[in-house]
């Protein structure tokens, strides 16, 4: 990833699909002059409850349903490039992105994942992680690439799991790391 040259901060895009703590984390961390990227667009495949942040924080948001992957990729390639972005963050965004899209913006999308990656791709990762008695479980923050929570882990949180943990607890405990290392990861990237 290049570094950052002057004042410039890189034009960034957020995924969503849901509450969007991270999204709202996010944007208050690009704030910080400090930080290499600034939020210039909110993508969503849904109404999300996130989407609010858009409008309380006066960033760009459009929503591609994404019922023909096709057709809402292309569009999103068009308005991402119309927008000057150059990089993408996946926040609780849960549609696959095609290899393809992957390909055109290689190197530039980031996602964070609720568990120690490798361990636990894909979705209930609490319920699994409990139901398997691991004693840990964490947050992973990585590159995408075209296998499904596969690509180069950037950082890595373990948080410990209690005998009283349920998977909300436990989601509720890996949500505040993650608001924690999202930005990490960003400045581990950029510096
Ligand atoms: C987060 O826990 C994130 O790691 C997870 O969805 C949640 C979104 O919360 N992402 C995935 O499971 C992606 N595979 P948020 O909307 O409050 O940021």
């Amino acid at each position: 990833m290049e570094k950052l040259t002057g004042l410039k901060k890189i034009k960034t895009a957020v995924f969503i699909s849901g509450t969007g703590s991270n999204l709202k984390n996010l944007i208050k961390f690009a704030k910080f002059k400090k930080s290499p990227i600034s939020i210039n667009l909110i993508i969503s495949n849904i109404k999300a409850k996130g989407l609010n942040y858009a409008d309380q924080f006066g960033i760009k948001k459009k929503i591609f349903s994404f019922k023909n992957i096709k057709t809402s990729e292309k569009n999103i390639l068009i308005l991402i490039k119309k927008e000057k972005i150059n990089f993408i963050c996946l926040a609780g965004f849960m549609k696959i992105l095609s290899k393809d899209f992957i390909k055109k913006f290689n190197g530039k999308i980031i996602n964070i994942h609720p568990s120690l990656l490798p361990k636990y791709k894909g979705l209930n990762t609490h319920e699994r992680a409990i139901k398997d008695k691991n004693k840990f479980t964490g947050c992973t923050v990585h590159y995408v690439s075209s296998k499904l929570d596969s690509g180069k882990i950037i950082l890595q949180r373990k948080i410990k799991i209690t005998s009283k943990d349920s998977p909300t607890s436990l989601a509720k405990k890996v949500l505040k790391q993650e608001h924690k290392f999202y930005p990490a990861a960003i400045m581990k990237i950029f510096n």
